[in-house]
């Protein structure tokens, strides 16, 4: 494994260079929600008018938290725990509740990769039949809609889970250059031509015009719509994978001069590239599918569990060599999930590598296997669907949105810290940043995230989550994020082990010295650096 020892003996892993970094976040954003959920959000919120809102989205708030994630990620060198504790003790749990939702996440995210497993293997022969629907919910899942956990186990989604998550394992086991970089440097460009591939398919199919009419047609009354801003928010965080740890602990593995910003911005714009290239592709097939059946690309659009398990199926049925289209398209739906997958385990096997001073090896194998075996029996019974649905509502449309917001506020406002992470972005950089980042962290991006949360709390309240029975919402939804709650301020009362608070210490030692001096820092800025109190390492003392 090309691990790369830092000074004074401290092994902590390493990206190797910026390009294996660049390949490992934009193989974490590029996932199922650049695939089958911004399609479909952007046809339903004003198709090309969409682009203002989207657009808006990515450079007031996606972008500016990317930067903020990799300057705490960095300048802290250590997980996301034991970062927010490094700015303040009581800041812990923000960390904690990041590694909460980043491991729910990851956990139902790995039922949907062994569902793509299987489909890639069904479409060689259209297992599905002519009832796409009906074999998904019946013959695959074997459904249970009672809406609460049950413990029958399907074999037929047993098997490929298992597949799932002994690769992922392996790949962390691998380490962070020898694993996750090496993994995503051959993987993410054979995503990008497997995909290509699938999109110049779909757009050379009759109707496919058809389908980007639909897609792209403007319609401009949408974004007077405040939802269609809160869609394109909701879709920007979830695919930049932001805010919920995961950019945070991968920039923690960085060189300390590393170009910070200038990545942020390739990671970004190729996540969006991807969105973009997505849509062609999927609304090409779908106005294919439109025009074979005589109906309109409203008939047949949709996202999610639907345009994946559902309607692609029926595309790749209907047409001619279809088998082919299918392995590329679920393929593509492994790949892209896979590497984004690895991103959310690695967080939790960060942290708990961190607090109790066990090397990452050990971690993968004690958070890793827990986490395996939580998504093992939790979504290979007949009740995964409704699970794994209800939990990706709560924690991305609550978790994610509510951490945003105290986590954008606690730094900027209550810690004051953005003068400081701003000049640590700005001394390894080359793309400096400076009142207008501050602005759309400390300002617009809490503004636009609280109105978000309102909205979507009274919603649920008031009339629930897809008909499914309260309890369901209770157990799986608010109770999920209770418990992530409820442990993060558990986890935040243990002490920490004192060579994990010396390892932030030692770093930021390292920091100033390095950029302070003119000649090391060639991309120091003049600003003035935060107040000597508002120095992370005056704060590290170890937790009695
Ligand atoms: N960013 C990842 C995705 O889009 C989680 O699926």
């Amino acid at each position: 494994m090309s691990t790369q020892a830092p000074p004074q003996g401290e092994k902590r892993q390493v990206f190797v260079s910026r390009s294996a970094f660049i390949f490992a976040a934009v193989g974490s954003a590029v996932g199922l929600g650049n695939i089958w959920r911004f399609p479909y959000v952007a046809y339903e919120s004003g198709g090309g008018a969409f682009i203002l809102p989207y657009l808006i989205a990515l450079l007031t708030a996606g972008i500016p938290l990317l930067f903020l994630d990799y300057a705490i990620g960095h300048r802290f060198r250590s997980s996301a725990p034991l970062a927010f504790r490094s700015m303040n003790r009581a800041a812990e749990p923000i960390g904690w509740i990041q590694v909460g939702i980043a491991t729910v996440i990851a956990i139902y995210y790995s039922a949907i990769i062994a569902w793509a497993a299987s489909y890639a293997w069904f479409s060689l022969s259209k297992a599905w039949g002519d009832d796409p629907e009906g074999f998904l919910f019946g013959s695959y899942l074997q459904l249970d809609d009672g809406g609460l956990p049950t413990a029958d186990i399907v074999p037929a989604v047993l098997g490929p889970l298992i597949g799932v998550w002994v690769i992922t394992l392996i790949i962390l086991f691998l380490g962070v250059q020898g694993g996750i970089a090496r993994f995503s440097k051959v993987f993410i460009p054979l995503l990008i031509v497997l995909f290509v591939g699938l999109v110049i398919r779909a757009l050379t199919l009759d109707g496919a015009i058809t389908g980007l009419d639909a897609l792209f047609k403007p319609d401009f009354s949408q974004i007077a719509k405040p939802s269609v801003w809160i869609a394109a928010y909701g879709q920007i965080f979830f695919s930049l994978s932001v805010a919920f740890g995961i950019m945070l602990t991968y920039a923690s593995y960085l060189k300390k001069r590393t170009n910070l910003t200038g990545s942020g911005l390739v990671v970004g714009l190729s996540n969006s590239a991807f969105e973009i290239l997505a849509g062609l592709g999927v609304f090409a097939a779908l106005g294919f599918m439109a025009t074979a059946s005589g109906t309109e690309v409203s008939e047949v659009a949709a996202g999610g569990v639907g345009l994946a398990f559902v309607v692609f199926p029926l595309i790749i049925s209907e047409m001619p060599f279809g088998e082919i289209f299918g392995v590329l398209f679920f393929v593509s739906l492994i790949f892209a999930g896979l590497s984004s997958l690895i991103s959310l385990v690695q967080v939790p096997i960060a942290a708990v590598s961190d607090k109790l001073g066990i090397s990452q090896r050990k971690s993968t194998g004690f958070v890793g296997g827990g986490m395996a075996l939580v998504a093992v029996v939790g979504f290979s019974t007949t009740s995964g669907l409704i699970t794994l649905d209800t939990i990706d509502y709560f924690v991305n449309n609550i978790g994610i949105v509510g951490i945003a917001i105290i986590a954008v506020i606690t730094v900027a406002w209550v810690l004051r810290r953005l003068p400081f992470l701003r000049d640590h972005l700005n001394a390894v950089s080359t793309f400096k940043l400076g009142k207008v980042w501050m602005a759309f962290v400390g300002v617009i991006t809490p503004i636009v995230l609280v109105v978000m949360l309102v909205q979507v709390i009274i919603t649920t309240i008031k009339e629930g989550y897809e008909g499914y029975p309260q309890i369901t919402l209770n157990l799986l939804g608010w109770g999920v994020l209770g418990l992530i709650l409820v442990v993060s301020i558990l986890l935040s009362i243990t002490p920490w082990p004192r060579k994990s608070l010396e390892k932030v210490e030692r770093a930021q030692a390292e920091f100033e010295q390095q950029l302070s001096s003119p000649a090391a820092a060639p991309h120091a800025t003049t600003e003035p650096q935060a107040a000597p109190e508002a120095t992370p390492h005056n704060e590290n003392g170890v937790t009695p």
